[in-house]
């Protein structure tokens, strides 16, 4: 049955490669890759046994000198001076870091969005995330006409070549009685154990307190994790036609009608109806300190309110979006937009005492052309950056490098948290025996240098061009297999995986019990 399996997704495979070769080598603006089986300059398949030997392993609550032992894609033993045989492939790590891959909780890959497809396919995606050291995604399925199955269906079939492991929220932008019973299916049968409520975009994905309201309860009774993008949207929507109306069409007018303060209304507008439901809270991007003062607030209070950075707000500031030329400032405009300088130092420290608990990429590429597409009117253009192939060297210069955390900590925000809150920990997440073998190799001595030229996106476009660093991932390992190494990626279409996500993860472990005090608090004469 396994075999039978295999054959047929080796014969698709090939079949797949063969088309994916040619749409590649339309491509000469960014790095190539090497396919498994495909090209004489490409490493032999699976190696089912690897040891790592003699690096610093880091795990979110410990780090150590050892040596790690993988067999067939699982970490089988971590101990020091492992003794192993012939038949396996030894990889020096001394002096290095060796950590669990990166996750990154919010991605956009291959998706359709304000009428325009983004650049990158899911796969491209993903092998650019390898070359970064991100070994998983949760990546973001829109409904389809509101209907949430349909949006489902239609990301498994997007994500077909998959070549790294990936897990789904799935976006609720309508209320019916089909909608409910879709969310049940997809948390009981289909794995998914998040929700997206936009709060802004108005006229498409937005939705209404009511609808809010009504999509919390219905989390809280799957034990699955509710997650907003916190914009007041109606006001968006009338500051952005007032701005419009008096001749500001470019695009500072973007940044001029999301204002912190709409970003910050939402999310104290979220926690606050998270908080009368009695259920968990996931904040995507915060961009500002007024969201990111309401999160810290909330928790302060007790409520479980989980605060997602992204590597954009942490890193960039305003100063391009302002700039005349169009099409520089257009690279920039992702929403919440990316804020003036100060904000950004702001999260960083939000991050590094655990207020931000985690740092995403909101990862949404567009080129040039189609950025530049509504050149006329500011509410028009793309919205989204890129950073899924960056993220991982960022935050280890920014945070790591600069002394606001330390690699254990650096772990813990860019992978064994998101593997925590939506609970695939510690399958995901750690150097543990049993987890998966998904590693890096991080050489903190090592430069790094981004140019748009040498990425691995399709887009002319990267919002980190120029920016260098120290701390370089020198190999990324999925599944038990070296896919990042000399600088030379080697992927195959079809070797990742869906990962179901189960329900009731640690976030709920508090929620029965608030709610058993809030009923022997009624004092009301009921009988
Ligand atoms: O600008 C952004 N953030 N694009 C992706 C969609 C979203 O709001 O997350
Ligand atoms: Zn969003
Ligand atoms: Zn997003």
């Amino acid at each position: 049955m396994a075999e039978q399996r295999f054959k047929t997704l080796h014969f698709i495979s090939l079949l797949l490669l063969c088309i994916l070769s040619f749409q590649i080598s339309e491509s000469n603006q960014t790095s190539e890759f090497c396919y498994e089986g495909e090209s004489a300059g490409c490493r032999s398949p699976t190696t089912s046994k690897n040891l790592i030997k003699g690096g610093i392993v880091v795990n979110a609550h410990h780090q150590e000198v050892a040596d790690v032992y993988i067999e067939d894609g699982i970490i089988v033993l971590v101990q020091c001076k492992i003794k192993v045989g012939d038949d396996v492939i030894v990889i020096d790590a001394t002096r290095k870091y060796v950590m669990p891959g990166g996750i990154d909780p919010h991605t956009h890959l291959g998706m359709e969005f304000m009428g325009s497809e983004t650049i990158d396919d899911c796969f491209r995606d993903q092998a650019a995330a390898l070359a970064g050291g991100t070994t998983m995604h949760i990546d973001f399925a829109l409904p389809i006409n509101g209907i949430l199955s349909a949006g489902f269906e239609a990301y498994t079939k997007k994500a077909r070549m998959a070549c790294m492991d990936y897990g789904l929220h799935m976006a609720v932008t309508k209320w019916d009685e089909v909608v409910s019973r879709d969310m049940e299916i997809l948390v009981k049968e289909k794995g998914i154990n998040s929700f997206k409520f936009f709060l802004a975009y108005k006229g498409s994905f937005m939705i209404n307190d009511e609808l809010l309201l009504k999509g919390f309860k219905k989390c809280k009774t799957l034990g699955v994790v509710p997650t907003v993008h916190a914009e007041n949207g109606d006001a968006v929507a009338e500051r952005q036609k007032r701005i419009f109306d008096l001749g500001i069409t470019g695009l500072e007018g973007h940044g001029l009608s999301r204002l912190p303060i709409l970003e910050g209304e939402a999310t104290s507008r979220a926690i606050r109806l998270a908080s009368f439901v009695n259920v968990p809270l996931y904040v995507v991007h915060v961009m500002s300190i007024d969201a990111m003062e309401e999160i810290a607030k909330a928790q302060k209070s007790g409520q479980e309110v989980v605060g997602e950075a992204v590597v954009s707000g942490l890193v960039l500031d305003d100063y391009a979006l302002w700039d005349p030329d169009f099409t520089t400032a257009a690279k920039y405009v992702m929403s919440p937009p990316i804020r003036e300088a100060g904000h950004g130092k702001a999260l960083q420290a939000a991050l590094s005492i655990g207020i931000l608990k985690l740092v995403g990429t909101d990862h949404c590429t567009f080129n040039s052309a189609q950025k530049a597409l509504d050149i006329d009117d500011f509410r028009k253009i793309l919205n989204g950056v890129n950073g899924i192939e960056e993220r991982k060297h960022l935050i280890w210069d920014t945070m790591v490098e600069s002394g606001q955390i330390f690699a254990i900590d650096y772990v813990r925000v860019t992978s064994t948290e998101c593997a925590r809150v939506f609970n695939i920990y510690p399958r995901k997440g750690a150097i543990l025996a049993v987890s998966d073998a998904d590693i890096i190799i991080l050489n903190p001595n090592a430069s790094f240098k981004i140019l748009s030229s040498s990425h691995h996106s399709r887009s002319d476009i990267n919002v980190y061009k120029g920016r260098k660093g120290k701390g370089n991932v020198e190999v990324t390992i999925v599944g038990g297999k070296v896919v990042w190494e000399n600088g030379e990626l080697k992927v195959e279409p079809d070797s990742g995986r869906y990962i179901e996500i189960p329900p009731f993860g640690h976030l709920f472990s508090s929620i029965g019990k608030a709610d058993v005090a809030y009923l022997s608090s009624l004092h009301a004469p009921v009988h």
